[in-house]
């Protein structure tokens, strides 16, 4: 099992490896909008673990373009998790 730890929330969700963490959808407070790269509602930076997110794919790539200031921020509705811990905040 892999971790997602939401810094505004002060709590943990578990997911299975290799989980998408659009999937984490109403088990944190990131708001997941559009699911599709295009609203910036999941824009968090990653605190801890960018290691463990697999790499954007091109739908996320497009929309950090666009939306993020800082390289380690990820739209959370795009990544993947591999496996251990991410720590997150927005
Ligand atoms: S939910 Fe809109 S960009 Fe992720």
């Amino acid at each position: 099992m892999a971790t997602v730890e939401v810094k505004n929330d002060g709590g943990k969700v578990e997911v299975p490896d290799g989980s998408l963490l659009a999937d984490i959808d109403g088990k944190c407070s990131v708001l997941f909008a559009c699911k599709s790269a295009s609203c910036a509602s999941c824009k968090v930076k990653v605190l801890e673990g960018m290691e463990n997110l697999e790499p954007p794919n091109d739908l996320e790539k497009a929309g950090l373009e666009i939306f993020a200031t800082d390289p380690s921020e990820r739209l959370m509705c795009q990544c993947k998790l591999k496996k251990g811990k991410i720590v997150v905040e927005y």
